[in-house]
This record gives C-alpha cells, structure tokens and sequence, in this order.
C-alpha cells in the first residue's frame, strides 16, 4: 500500500495521477462541491469563539489533495466570517511537491495567509484545529497473517505474522499529533467502524469500479483501509487529548446545520455567487446545486451514515457539545473506550 500511494515515481497519490470526482476514479466530501467545506467552516469558527477569538487561529489541514478544502473554507469565511478570517492562518502538511504545486496554484490569491510544511514533525507546537478528510484510510496498514509475496511475476499475499497492529501507521501519526497540538482539536472525517465492529476492509478503486485485488492496476487505482475508531480514540487519551465527540457524517452535519446563519453573518460581497448568497441567515440554502450536494453528504445510503466524525481535544470546555456533536450520543460508549477521559456529558 505505501508502494503502490506513495513510491516517489510510480505512487498513485504522490505523482499526482490520483482523479477525485465524477471523472476521476472516486468521490469524497469534498468533490461533491463547496457545500462540505462551508458547513465545517461555520464549524471552524464556532471552535475559534470558544477558544476566545484569539489572534493566532492556526488550521492545519493534512491529506488536502489539490487545496479544494482549504479553498471552500478560505473562500466562505472571507465573506461570512471576516472576524475569524483575519485571525486565521492555514497550513498544509503534504509530503508531495506535484500536489504542494497544484495546491499553491489553486490557493495564490490567499498570498502569506496559507502555508505548507512537509510533515508533521516540521509543525511548530500551535493552536487551533487539525482537520482532515479521507486521510486516515489512505495510511499503510498491515492485514493480520499476510505478507505480500511473488508468485512467479505476480504480486499475491502469503501466509505473515498475526499480532501486529493493523494500523500502526494511524497511530504513530496521532502519537506525533498530540504533542503538537497545545489547545484545540483534532477533527477526523472518514470511514470505518468501532472496535466492536471491526472487520478488516481494503478497497480498491479505479474509474467508479471497485477492482478485486490490490495488486490489479498499481499505482492506477486507489487503496484505501477503513479506519478503527476505537484504536484511534484510545492512543489519543493516552497521549493527554479527550474525545470530543463521536458520530456519523448524517448527524455531524445536520447539527452544525442547525446552528447554521445564527449570530453574526454579515451581508454577502457583490461578487459572491447568487447560489451563496441567500442562505446567510437561513439555515438552509435554498438552490437546486446545493440542495443535491446536501442530498448526497447527508442521505444515509449515499455518504451520511459510511463516513463517521471523531473530534479530539486538548484543553477546551466542553460544557455544551461542539455543534456537530449537539444529536450524537455519548462518544466513550460509541466507541467502547474502557477508560474515557471524555468530558463531553451527552
Ligand atoms: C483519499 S485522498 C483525500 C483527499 C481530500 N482530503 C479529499 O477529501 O478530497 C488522501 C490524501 O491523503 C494524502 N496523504 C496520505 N498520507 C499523508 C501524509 N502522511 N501527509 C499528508 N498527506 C497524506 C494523500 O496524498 C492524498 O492526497
């Protein structure tokens, strides 16, 4: 998996051959349009007002594709909340140059205010959110009894080790994490189930189809395993963050909906498209484009109940739930964590 996403030469997402969207190979949150990034922003600045509107707000975004993302979210806080958008400064952590370009490209007109750093570690100790979308499932994981082997010329899985953990990838990550985050969250969207449920999953992806074995068009199609929740939730408490909250897609976002336009919108620029600029105080947009983009991030058989939501924190108060969490229940018994230092009450 590490070989066939990333080899500097032939990886599928390192050499930026990966497509994202009705022409490419697969569809994310983000591909669906601009609707998933505007709703997390109006999340983004819920947590900038708790954490008292400081001056420094620092996003880091990892996995961030070609910036669209970081665009939505640039794009509708400069206009809805430009308070927050002078505070805000958005970093991306890509390993890759053919996407940093693509990236930079795409994000020029927010000058100074967007940076990269190459990894995690090259992360100055901040404040704020660390966001990502469909990164975690794109991590190396090791199948419990398999190795991968020849067979004459072709690749196949012969019989390995059992007891190593499947995703140590994931977890080296939010060990790294943890220790840069100094107060603020964590917020993880992806797929995958809780330790309960857990199966091993590993999709293989290429023009819409879904391929039958990871070793058919390497470095062509994408890979990707679903992520254990439990396994996440647990490294993180014992490296000194809390869960913030637990959910599904569906309920994620039909929360911070709820809260959606109320307070301090201001009046949309005369430049912003008309399909953005009638639901500044109404908690719906009202156009058909967005009404399907909906459709499709909240239907329970479209992406509202495949992709779940984990938010960690570290030094935040949680008395009320953050917005997306406001329909979730109680994340220590969603994910069966033994011990929880979660403080969320719900
Ligand atoms: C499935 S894509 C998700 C893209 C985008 N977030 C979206 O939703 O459309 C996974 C992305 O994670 C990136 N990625 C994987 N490991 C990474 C790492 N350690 N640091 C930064 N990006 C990484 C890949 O290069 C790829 O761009």
């Amino acid at each position: 998996m590490a070989q066939a996403l990333y080899h500097p030469e032939h990886g599928y997402y390192s050499t930026d051959r990966a497509a994202i969207g009705r022409r490419g190979d697969y569809f994310t949150n983000v591909s669906v349009g601009p609707l998933f990034g505007e709703l997390l922003a109006a999340q983004f600045v819920e947590i900038w007002k708790r954490l008292g509107r400081i001056d420094n707000f620092l996003i880091v975004e990892q996995g961030a594709h070609h910036g669209q993302f970081a665009r939505d979210v640039l794009e509708s806080t400069q206009w809805r909340s430009p308070e927050f958008f002078s505070a805000l400064h958005y970093q991306i952590v890509e390993p890759f140059s053919a996407l940093r370009d693509r990236q930079s490209q795409g994000l020029k007109e927010f000058g100074d205010r967007v940076s990269w750093r190459r990894s995690l570690d090259e992360l100055e100790p901040f404040v704020g959110i660390h966001f990502s979308n469909e990164l975690l499932d794109a991590m190396p994981v090791n199948l419990q009894g398999k190795l991968v082997g020849l067979d004459g010329d072709k690749l196949v899985f012969v019989e390995g080790p059992g007891g190593r953990p499947m995703n140590q990838a994931m977890l080296d990550w939010i060990d790294c994490l943890s220790t840069k985050l100094e107060r603020g969250f964590v917020i993880a969207v992806d797929y995958g189930f809780s330790r309960a449920e857990f199966r091993e999953v590993l999709q293989v992806r290429a023009k819409h189809r879904a391929l039958d074995s990871p070793f058919d068009e390497i470095g062509e199609a994408d890979i990707t395993a679903h992520v254990n929740w439990t396994d996440l939730a647990e490294r993180a408490e014992a490296n000194g963050l809390r869960v913030a909250g637990f959910t599904d897609q569906h309920h994620f976002l039909t929360g911070i909906i709820s809260e959606f336009g109320r307070g301090d919108s201001p009046e949309p620029p005369a430049n912003a498209s008309p399909a953005r600029t009638d639901w500044g105080q109404s908690p719906l947009p009202s156009d058909s484009k967005t009404k399907r983009a909906l459709q499709t991030l909240l239907h329970p058989e479209m992406l509202g109940r495949s992709f779940q939501v984990l938010a960690l924190e570290k030094d935040v108060d949680l008395a009320e739930p953050l917005s997306g969490f406001k329909f979730a229940r109680n994340p220590c018994q969603a994910l069966g964590l033994r011990v929880c230092n979660s403080r969320v009450s719900t």
